[in-house]
């Protein structure tokens, strides 16, 4: 990978927020194609004015909300969120590679921690208050900080959910359980069948004290056993639906990516695809109270059509937005002309 394939997309990455808000205040608000959906679950009842969103790792400390909201987002899944503070893990993170429309990160969860996020998500909620805007649906994607042991990690979990839903107003619709993040060492390991019930029931039982939904990220490398189990395990725990996919640690011939971290982007197109296929052939009847929400490889309309013809409630993207900037939503929500 070059040093330009290398940096540019950690400068972008950087300056994103300040890019945003600068594209935002050029930008008149879009009118895009009108798709509502309406999801009611625990205590949450909401409405997404469409039904593609922003995926998790775009907008990590909720300070983005405002600038997706402007470019037509149906709703914005902040973080991954982390208990404590945290930096990135050392040496390169991010790199894309143009011609195969691909993007690598070996981030490790870098976060301004719980209680900034709580913050800043308040901020926007007061800020949708005073300007008398409908509810913009927010899903809070938690993890375990680095140095948390795999056998105490829910309790970071369990303690992200009761930090924000003990704010004096509701802050998310949703928490997004992260453990398919390839770049936190072992974080995979809580899918194995002997780990997961366990480490799921204190989640569940915090999402059941607050009210709020809760949805399990899935990983595309899952073997067809392991993902039968992660659907059957969290659906017994009342588990309210989940994403297929995170990052994959495939690499297709040729890949100019290091064999750490993941790959998004198109080389995970089918791989997403067939995950989110099998998901839904797992959840079977089922499906009809479960939220399923794809992820992996959404880079045309054609594939986001493709996805909600499969079974997709909602879709949502990242490496798009590095290829086609916010426009993503524009470009995709818009019927062509004929
Ligand atoms: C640079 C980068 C950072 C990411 N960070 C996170 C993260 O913090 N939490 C998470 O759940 N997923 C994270 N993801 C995964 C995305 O949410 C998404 O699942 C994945 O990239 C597949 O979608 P895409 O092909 O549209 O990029 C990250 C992806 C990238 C490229």
């Amino acid at each position: 990978m070059t040093l330009f394939n290398r940096l540019l997309p950690l400068i972008g990455h950087t300056l994103a927020p300040q890019a945003l808000e600068a594209l935002r205040l050029l930008n008149r608000p879009f009118e895009l194609e009108v798709d509502p959906f309406h999801w009611s679950a625990r205590e949450t009842s909401i409405r997404f004015r469409n039904r593609l969103g922003i995926a998790g790792g775009v907008d990590k400390d909720a300070g983005q909300i405002r600038g997706w909201h402007h470019f037509g987002a149906g709703f914005v899944e902040v973080g991954t969120v982390t208990p404590e503070p945290q930096g990135p893990n050392p040496g390169w993170i991010m790199g894309r590679d143009a011609e195969t429309k691909a993007l690598w990160n070996r981030m490790g969860f870098p976060s301004k921690g719980g209680k900034i996020a709580k913050e800043n998500l308040r901020e926007w909620r007061i800020f949708e208050n005073t300007h008398e805007l409908e509810r913009f649906p927010i899903f809070v994607n938690i993890g375990k900080n680095r140095n948390t042991s795999l056998e105490d990690a829910n309790k970071d979990y369990a303690s992200l959910i009761g930090l924000f839903a003990r704010a004096e107003q509701r802050l998310a619709d949703a928490f997004v359980i992260n453990i398919s993040s390839p770049n936190t060492k072992g974080l995979r390991d809580l899918f194995q069948k002997e780990r997961l019930a366990e480490f799921l029931k204190p989640i569940a039982t915090a999402l059941t004290t607050h009210g709020t939904p809760g949805l399990l990220k899935l990983s595309p490398d899952l073997e067809a056993e392991s993902l039968k189990n992660a659907v059957h395990v969290a659906c017994d725990l009342g588990i309210d639906g989940f994403i297929a996919t995170n990052t994959t640690i495939e690499r297709k011939p040729g890949s100019p990516f290091p064999q750490e971290g993941g790959v998004s982007g198109a080389p995970l197109t089918e791989r997403s695809r067939q995950c989110l296929e099998a998901l839904i052939r797992e959840l079977g009847n089922e499906k009809t109270s479960k939220l399923v929400v794809s992820a992996g490889g959404v880079m045309t309309r054609d594939e986001y059509l493709r996805r909600r013809d499969i079974g997709a409630d909602l879709v949502q993207a990242y490496a798009a937005l590095a290829f086609q900037g916010p426009w993503f939503f524009s470009n995709t929500l818009t019927r062509p002309k004929s």
